[in-house]
């Protein structure tokens, strides 16, 4: 450590930075010490208590050492503190990897909250927001985007995916300055959702809303939205479609009746039961607001390969009980899904199909492929199941 030349520097942040780093440092021995007792083959070790005089001894050593900056002794204090001889600890109830950790110091879960450099942590934030809004955008769609930001407040945190490399010239909107901004190229919502939407990073939010570029965002207002949520209990949800193409599902449909629907009738003979899709219990993959513990599931159903999310819609019942009463459709803040192919017209030629063919081909392969896996899934644990009962 450079004690010396930290000494004579004013910038207490540094000296707290290098203070921390000592700390983790110290940590980080601590670490190594106990992994290298790991791979001994002496069984569960750790599971013995550690000594008490072990622990009268740390003790006495932290009691020595308060954890202060202080101007006769600087950071002396600290570097005793993160050097001390640690007790071996093993708490199995840790998260994985994590067992060698105190519980006290694990941190699981992560947000997204933007800090400054300087001043007390606890005071770096004005306001917390409590749900986070996720859009996949290239820049020729941030006229839309930037329509579509203005219908949700600052309880909302702004997460933008993007597909085409282009990100400081979103710059131009004030509110970007404050948005998150991931970069990868010519990458899917859900693959961009798999890799940084993990539920432990995402779990300061209450609602997830992961949303495509292309939605006509006039008739929609995000906290009146989320109000109704609220009060019908959904844990998945999607705005009304206003049915300007004839694609959509009858579902996902817009109601101009009512506040919001679970339920609805398609064609006869296409629901073989009225409480399962596509009559209920599914939402489209377009504009879909997750709980954050509907969430946790879903994301565990994501394919790492799979990156075009078909046949997702028709799986989300999986996660959440009952299904037909906790997806629904919000009808009175509605949406217009305006298909602008732009992430399509990403794509290559392909044994010489156009861009757009050949993206949409692929589509329905994972789909098929998407559900072959699902269902070999049910069929593997049922039947090994059935197996165990017999035993
Ligand atoms: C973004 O939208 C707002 C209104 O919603 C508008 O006033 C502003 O000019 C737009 N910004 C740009 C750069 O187009």
């Amino acid at each position: 450590m450079h004690r010396n030349s930290l000494k004579r520097s004013n910038d207490s942040t540094r000296i707290i930075i290098t203070a921390i780093m000592g700390i983790a440092f110290g940590f980080f021995i601590g670490i190594s010490i106990s992994s290298v007792h790991l791979t001994k083959p002496v069984g569960n070790s750790f599971d013995v208590p550690v000594a008490e005089s072990e622990i009268d001894r740390f003790s006495a050593e932290v009691n020595r050492s308060p954890a202060v900056i202080d101007e006769s002794s600087g950071t002396k204090n600290l570097e005793t503190l993160g050097s001390i001889r640690l007790p071996k600890i093993f708490v199995a109830s840790n998260p994985r990897g994590a067992e060698s950790l105190p519980p006290g110091i694990v941190v699981s879960e992560s947000d997204f909250y933007l800090r400054r450099l300087w001043g007390e942590p606890s005071e770096d934030l004005k306001k917390k927001p409590k749900y986070l809004v996720t859009f996949t955008v290239g820049y020729e769609q941030r006229h839309n985007i930037n329509a579509t930001v203005k219908k949700f407040s600052d309880d909302f945190a702004i997460l933008l995916f993007h597909y085409d490399g282009r990100t400081s010239e979103w710059d131009q909107f004030e509110w970007s300055r404050n948005a998150i901004h991931v970069s990868a190229r010519k990458q899917t919502k859900w693959w961009y959702a798999k890799r940084f939407l993990h539920p432990d990073i995402v779990s300061a939010y209450e609602y997830i809303f992961i949303w495509d570029e292309d939605l006509g965002v006039e008739h929609f207002n995000a906290d009146k939205y989320i109000h109704l949520v609220k009060k019908y209990g959904l844990e998945i949800s999607q705005p009304g479609l206003e049915p300007n193409n004839g694609l959509t599902w009858e579902m996902t449909k817009r109601r101009g009746d009512k506040e919001v629907h679970m339920v609805t009738e398609e064609k006869p003979g296409w629901c073989s039961d009225p409480h399962l899709p596509p009559c209920a219990a599914f939402v489209e993959i377009m504009a879909p607001v997750f709980s954050r513990e509907a969430w946790r599931c879903v994301w565990h159903m994501i394919q790492n390969d799979l990156v075009h999310g078909w046949g997702l819609d028709f799986a989300l019942r999986r996660c959440v009980e009952p299904a037909h009463e906790k997806i629904g459709v919000i009808d009175s803040q509605w949406i217009v899904h305006q298909v602008i192919p732009s992430l399509g017209n990403q794509g290559e030629s392909d044994k010489g199909k156009m861009p757009w063919d050949s993206v949409r081909a692929r589509c329905k392969s994972e789909w098929a492929q998407f559900q072959l896996r699902v269902t070999n899934a049910d069929k593997s644990y049922l039947e090994g199941h059935k197996r165990n009962g017999k035993d």
